[in-house]
Formats: structure tokens, sequence, C-alpha cells
């Protein structure tokens, strides 16, 4: 990609602005290199970091501020799993499908949080409230099953303690609304 476009400067300021200033420190920092692409997963897992998601905003000023074409950038970030291209939830919901977990019915309280939020893994529920993610081991194998919820680790679920679980937080969200959520 050639930096040599007439209004170069005004885009490079627009990306800037997108980004906090110490990942454009980064991404300077890594623009120098020969091999710049290289560290393009790295760039994406900070701005992810940041902001929680990969937006298409966030995306086009990585690719404008580390010279690299956007379709590279973009096929990148769809490509790996890790990487999220929509705006999470509040609470991220994270069900541990690991062995140890599985063994005690983690299937079960996984298809628990599906009824109830109506969503797949991966999706975000109609309110913006709850993302669905799964784990394949969180550490925590002796409270199995677990469920990780904005960070929490909620001990020997069982499915029927899903709706009251939503709930919990449903009203926290409402106690405390962040962006209208
Ligand atoms: S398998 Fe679930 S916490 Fe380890």
């Amino acid at each position: 990609m050639e930096t040599c476009t007439d209004n170069w400067a005004e885009i490079e300021a627009a990306s800037k602005a997108v980004l906090p200033a110490e990942i454009v420190e980064y991404i300077a920092q890594c623009r120098k290199s020969p091999e710049r692409e290289s560290y393009l997963i790295s760039v994406l897992h900070r701005v992810q970091g940041h902001f929680g998601y990969l937006g298409r905003t966030q995306l086009d000023a990585v690719a404008q501020l580390l010279q690299i074409p956007s379709a590279k950038v973009t096929g990148v970030a769809t490509f790996y799993h890790f990487f999220r291209l929509e705006k999470p939830g509040r609470f991220t919901v994270n069900v541990c499908l690991g062995t140890a977990c599985y063994v005690k019915g983690a299937d079960k309280i996984a298809e628990k949080f599906k009824e109830e939020l109506g969503v797949d893994f991966g999706e975000t529920s109609k309110d913006g409230l709850f993302t669905l993610e799964v784990s394949r081991c969180l550490g925590t194998c002796g409270l199995a099953p677990v469920v990780l919820i904005d960070g929490v680790a909620h001990a020997k679920v069982k499915p029927d303690h899903v709706p009251s679980l939503l709930e919990k937080y449903r009203s926290k969200a409402e106690q405390a609304p962040v962006n209208g959520k």
C-alpha cells in the first residue's frame, strides 16, 4: 500500500483518532519493520483488548496505519476464532465444556443458556446484555461444572440455576445501566 496519496495526512490523522495513543505508537514501531505484516495479529490483539472487539472502523485504521491492504487485515481478523468482529454484550457468559465440566453435565447447562438467551455460541442476546461463549477449560476443574459470567466463576452450576443466574445479571444491569444496556 502506497502512502503518497494527496490526502494521506488527513487519512493518517483520522486513523490515529480511532485508536488509543499507545496502540498508535505500537503500530508506528511495527511499521518500521520490513516485516510489518508479521505484527498484524499482535496489533489486532491490542485493539481487541482495548475495544472488546474489532469493528470495521478499527480494522480500517489498522490497515491504514500499518500500511497493509484492508482485505488482508479483514482476512486475518475473520480467520482466527479469537477475534471478535461484533460488539460483545455487556456480560460475557463463558460455559466450560472441558472434560471435567462435560462429564458433570456442562452440555446441558450450555443448552439451557442457549434456550434462555435465544442465541448460539458466539452470539449476543437481543437485549445486548449477554454474549455466550464456550471454553475448553477455565482452569478451575475442581469447581466443575463452571460458568464464568462477567469474569466471575460460578461453581457446580446446574441447568435449573441458569434462569436465576441470568436474572441476577439483568438486575445488575438495571441498577447500573451502561450506554442504555
Ligand atoms: S474442564 Fe472446566 S474448568 Fe477445567
